[in-house]
């Protein structure tokens, strides 16, 4: 049995920009479509969670960091730079550190899970904290890029969207065809642009071969306090307890809308609280741990089938984007927002016996 080589590798034919290029590779990609019982009954369709926090830096972004770092030293770069919410810094410090390559990463101050600041910091990245918001972040990196000696690997990078497209020929492997639908969290705006291009690309159509019959419709979802794309404008101070899509001013702003437009989809908000029910729900009904952000693509679907538009007995996939260890202390708050703590025990079997309820 030969073990999953990577997205460059295993999509080879679907990504000619890397023709040529050294593979950067921790072999990411491969995630699984995970069923999800419980969701499908409660919204009425054959739900899928694309579990994306199973890669080497634990998110979605290590599909488009192999890429772009690929790129980056066909290039000669030495040195990459990127600005992050988190998850970007952690898998860019990662692949940096496999290409040998110098890492510098801007974060905005005391918005980033411990998690990913951890990794960036494990991996060896030069870390500075700005006293700005995420979209502070990437003007900076955008400035640096052009006047220094130094390749920006946020998805304003092409070979991003390159790589993260291979997502959406994963659940198409996967399913034999399209979903009828497809969910996202929303924030830079990226990974929405690329799962279209790549529901796009893999559509079978006169004018291409393909093995998709069809594409679906895209339904992405903001942060209620970070939604522009929803009211339709930039937003200055944009908040969320979903620190990664914490952002006002995505850079992918049309792709976005494309996807929305010539899908037939919606992008829409949906509150903290809704994110944080959806984040317990899969915890606690499906098995699958994921950081707030992911639970949006969830609480997104969950509103739409209150508000009755989901499509009766539809496939539906839902991207959940990243590990629930990246910010574990959203699991350690009750429904009430009290805090959770074990209750501590004797060594005596009775006793335990009676607190776990056996007796
Ligand atoms: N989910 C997670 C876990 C993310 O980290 C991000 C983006 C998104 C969703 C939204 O994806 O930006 O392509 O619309 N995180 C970036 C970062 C901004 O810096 O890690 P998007």
């Amino acid at each position: 049995v030969q073990q999953w080589r990577g997205v460059i590798r295993e999509y080879a034919d679907r990504l000619p920009m890397l023709d040529g290029a050294p593979v950067v590779t921790l072999r990411e990609g491969g995630t699984p479509l995970i069923p999800a019982e419980h969701l499908s009954e409660l919204v009425g369709a054959q739900v899928h969670l694309k579990y994306e926090g199973l890669n080497p830096t634990c998110s979605f972004k290590d599909r488009g960091m192999t890429t772009a770092m690929s790129m980056a030293v066909k290039h000669g770069a030495k040195a990459v730079i990127c600005a992050s919410t988190g998850n970007t810094s952690a898998s860019a410090a990662a692949y940096a550190t496999k290409a040998g390559l110098t890492c510098a990463v801007l974060v905005p101050d005391g918005k980033i899970a411990m998690g990913k600041l951890s990794q960036a910091i494990a991996h060896g990245a030069t870390l500075l904290q700005v006293d700005g918001n995420f979209d502070d972040c990437l003007t900076l990196a955008r400035k640096l890029a052009e006047a220094y000696p130094v390749e920006l690997v946020n998805s304003v990078n092409p070979a991003r969207i390159e790589g993260q497209k291979t997502a959406a020929f994963e659940v198409v492997d996967a399913l034999g065809d399209a979903p009828d639908v497809h969910c996202l969290p929303v924030g830079n705006a990226g990974n929405i642009t690329a799962y279209w291009r790549g529901y796009r690309e893999y559509h079978r159509s006169s004018e291409q071969p393909g093995p998709a019959t069809k594409v679906p419709v895209m339904w992405g979802f903001q942060a209620a306090g970070a939604a522009p794309l929803v009211v339709g404008h930039p937003v200055d101070e944009p908040e969320t307890i979903a620190t990664a899509i914490r952002i006002g001013n995505p850079a992918s702003w049309d792709g976005a809308v494309e996807a929305r437009d010539t899908s037939g989809g919606r992008i829409d908000a949906v509150t903290d609280e809704q994110i944080l029910h959806a984040h317990r729900l899969l915890s606690a009904r499906e098995g699958v741990f994921v950081e707030p952000a992911s639970a949006a693509s969830v609480a997104g679907l969950l509103a739409a089938a209150d508000a009755g538009l989901v499509p009766s007995g539809a496939t539906i996939v839902c991207t959940v984007t990243g590990h629930g260890l990246k910010d574990p202390q959203w699991a350690l708050r009750g429904a009430d927002g009290s805090d959770v703590t074990p209750q501590r025990v004797p060594v005596d079997a009775v006793t335990v016996a009676t607190a776990l309820g056996l007796q």
